[in-house]
């Protein structure tokens, strides 16, 4: 059922028209703004992508891969007909239509947004205001409930009511002086081919993702990218791949890493761990286990991990792990009441919200009651009509409802923070909170 709806929604959003009124804002200033459709516009289109990233040109080769792999993203281009070169656009969005994890395991679709640019010559004109806000226009009206991104520069989306719902840690192991006092799991590690991680790994993280929020339904060439099997990936030959089997003879996790020597001192080199797939806690403490009693490694690295990774309490010293907390999954709400609905909750209980949109996508009043089992509904609350006896009042704005929707921040900090204001903070921060910390374990 999840998956008709997503996918019926992916293939209308894939072809919907662009938005009217950022086609004619736009067109206002000589530009024009269009669906990206044939081969040539759409290499053209990587192109200016690539150099708005600060990558190279792109080959022949890496243009035909990335045609191949993207079928399911829409491309939108903002062109100038004025320039010297009128087919390269001087703007850039994709975005596609897939499956967020939400507190309580339902997948909701969200339109994953990316490859926003704009050319330096044609920065600060309005361009990612025009492509960003048209597009969450174009997914809020096919009835898309929520938009999600990670992010180059933090303070870019929160104007467009974006927030930082995943906030992630990143991890400097100090391997040899951690000390493992985690647990000792029957199964067995085994080294194996990049090609069989390729094979092995969507199967078990679509076993893995509902059960961690904030994580997205992964799109297929992602894998090719943590295995290394892109026929353009550069260095793919540094990717190691060890699987986790357990004692009953099932491969329950994943793990990729990839060294880089040390030549001043070769026995203090580096091991980073770009995938960490687990299915089972034993899994999990199997390949941490692996990865920190490498040989010749002085420093283990991880990033995008959960706020509570459970290695800091498998380790003997936490001061051996230098850890940083980064701002990673930005959530965009398009529709108040079905993200509400789609969600559990912490704690039972009535909130009257009011919600301000500065785009006017979703603002508005409603009541969300929440029953003992967590479930909520929402209801209209017409303005002027005054909240049911006894709710309890949470104002905020839409990013700030996004900060806290997949329960990763606290209510609570948002109020401390002056961002939001409550008539009963620790209520309000119960029933909207979560018992475990969200993930997004990739970048896209
Ligand atoms: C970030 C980028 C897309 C902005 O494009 P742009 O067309 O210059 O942006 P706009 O003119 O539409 O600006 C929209 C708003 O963002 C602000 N803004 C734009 N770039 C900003 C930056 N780098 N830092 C801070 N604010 C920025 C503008 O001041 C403007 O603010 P306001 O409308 O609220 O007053 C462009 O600079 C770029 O291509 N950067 C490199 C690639 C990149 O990092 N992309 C983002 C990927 S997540």
């Amino acid at each position: 059922m999840v998956s008709d709806t997503l996918a019926s929604l992916a293939a209308r959003q894939r072809t919907a028209p662009v938005d009217e009124e950022s086609a004619s804002r736009l067109a206002a200033g000589g530009l024009e703004l269009r669906l990206v459709t044939t081969d040539d516009e759409r290499d053209a289109w990587t192109q200016s992508v690539a150099r708005g990233f600060l990558d190279t040109e792109r080959s022949a080769e890496q243009l035909a891969a990335v045609r191949e792999r993207s079928t399911y993203r829409r491309a939108v281009g903002v062109y100038d007909p004025s320039a010297p070169e009128p087919a390269a656009p001087v703007g850039s969005v994709a975005g596609w239509v897939t499956g967020l994890t939400v507190p309580g395991g339902a997948t909701l679709p969200t339109l994953a947004v990316s490859s926003v640019t704009v050319a330096a010559t044609h920065h600060r004109r309005g361009i990612a205001r025009a492509l960003v806000e048209g597009e969450l226009r174009t997914a809020a009206a096919l009835g898309v409930p929520l938009a999600s991104l990670t992010v180059s520069e933090s303070q870019l989306y929160g104007r467009y009511g974006f927030g930082a719902a995943v906030p992630v840690t990143s991890w400097r192991i100090d391997n040899r002086r951690a000390g493992w006092i985690g647990p000792d799991p029957a199964g067995r590690v085994d080294f194996v081919s990049r090609e069989r991680l390729r094979e092995l790994a969507p199967a078990l993280h679509e076993r893995v993702r509902p059960r961690v929020v904030g994580e997205l339904v992964l799109p297929d060439g992602q894998w090719d990218t943590f295995a290394g099997t892109r026929p353009d990936a550069k260095q793919a030959g540094k990717i190691r791949a060890v699987q986790y089997t357990d004692a009953a003879g099932e491969v329950r996790g994943l793990l990729a890493y990839s060294v880089d020597e040390n030549l001043a001192d070769y026995a203090r080199s580096t091991a980073t761990v770009s995938l960490l797939l687990a299915d089972t806690p034993d899994a999990h403490a199997a390949l941490w286990r692996f990865v920190l009693g490498l040989d010749l490694i002085g420093e283990v690295r991880a990033s995008e991990l959960s706020v509570d990774e459970p290695l800091r309490w498998m380790i003997a010293d936490q001061r051996a792990a230098h850890v940083e907390v980064v701002d990673h999954h930005y959530v965009r709400i398009l529709d108040v009441p079905a993200a509400l609905e789609g969600r559990c909750y912490g704690a039972p209980g009535v909130l009257a919200l009011e919600v301000t949109d500065p785009l006017g996508i979703t603002g508005g009043r409603w009541v969300l009651r929440v029953d003992d089992g967590g479930r909520g509904v929402v209801e209209a609350w017409p303005d002027g009509a005054a909240a049911p006896a006894g709710a309890t009042a949470v104002s905020l704005g839409v990013t700030e409802l996004a900060i806290v929707y997949l329960g990763g921040v606290s209510l609570a900090t948002l109020v401390a923070a002056g961002r939001a204001t409550t008539s009963d903070m620790a209520h309000a921060a119960r029933v909207l909170g979560w018992h475990e910390a969200p993930r997004l374990s990739f970048w896209y």
